[in-house]
């Protein structure tokens, strides 16, 4: 597929689609991934997957200071563990393959003691730097896993449930799950998710989001054009009431409205973060 294709599918926004640009392997399949929650039951092969992992490990890291750590979660019964607490997503007790990404800020501390230099990484930069590095590592796994023809899923809706999913991993203070990743081989086709204009998302020498209105009124239509929200999968209709249109963003606000994600900030609290 062109760039203008695979770019025209995945905004729809009339804007810059590549004229001119080679074609490149990895920009064609980036531009064309989509998340993948079903799985055929082949198990991917070890050895691919340590180089998938060495893979995520070779991203960049804030300072160098490494500070993201990946958990494969093999054990049958932690894995059924970790899937009941999550009996809206089967797919996080069956994929093939599951692991956690975790920001790690324990490791910097350690280093420190080790050294005879007191590290307090417990602070709200600790934990963000761990927080960007984990993330940098899961994403560099999602596209490596894509451009082998995986297909994953993200998962974080864990740390809804931290608590429990921490115990079941043995997770020690200032060590916290960003979010895990489903992982195998894909069944079925999937759709290519649209996304925002780029005229809302991008910006040149200055923030300006005065067209939002108008932007975000025009991707709901074209959204639900290629893919509309079906009646059944509305939110919280007793609460918010039906509407005659019920568009992306009419679901990401109610879902927003609902906030997820209140254990969290009181675990990483009573864990060894104090966001000083
Ligand atoms: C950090 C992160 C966490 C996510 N958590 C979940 C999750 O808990 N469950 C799930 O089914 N999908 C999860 N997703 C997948 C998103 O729903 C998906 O990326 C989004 O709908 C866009 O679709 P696309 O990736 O196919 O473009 C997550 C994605 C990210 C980046």
């Amino acid at each position: 597929m062109s760039y203008a294709a695979a770019i025209g599918r995945r905004f729809g926004d009339g804007g810059a689609a590549g004229e001119g640009v080679a074609d490149h392997e990895l920009l064609q399949r980036v531009l064309s991934r989509k998340t993948v929650r079903r799985y055929s039951d082949a198990i991917p092969a070890d050895g691919l997957l340590d180089v998938l992992v060495a893979a995520a490990l070779s991203s960049s890291a804030k300072s160098d200071f490494q500070q993201a750590s990946i958990l494969r979660v093999d054990d049958p019964a932690r894995r059924t563990a970790i899937g009941e607490l999550f009996p809206s997503m089967p797919w996080i007790g069956v994929s093939p393959v599951f692991y956690v990404f975790l920001g790690d800020a324990r490791r910097l501390q350690r280093i420190g003691e080790l050294r005879g230099k007191p590290v307090r990484n417990g602070t709200l930069e600790g934990f963000f730097n761990a927080s960007v590095d984990a993330a940098l590592a899961l994403q560099t796994m999602i596209l490596c896993a894509e451009s082998v023809g995986l297909g994953v899923c993200p998962i974080s809706v864990i740390r809804n449930e931290v608590d429990k999913v921490a115990a079941i991993l043995g997770l020690p203070d200032l060590v916290f799950p960003v979010a895990g990743l489903c992982l195998g081989y894909p069944q079925g086709e999937g759709h290519v998710s649209l996304r925002l204009p780029r005229g809302l998302t991008t910006h040149r020498d200055r923030y300006d989001d005065g067209r939002l209105t108008e932007a975000i009124d025009d991707y709901d239509r074209r959204r639900d054009a290629v893919h509309a929200i079906p009646k059944e999968q509305q939110r919280a209709n007793a609460e918010f009431g039906e509407v005659p249109f019920y568009g992306w963003s009419e679901d990401k606000a109610r879902q927003a409205a609902k906030a997820e994600g209140a254990a969290f900030p009181p675990y990483l609290r009573s864990h060894g973060f104090s966001f000083d």
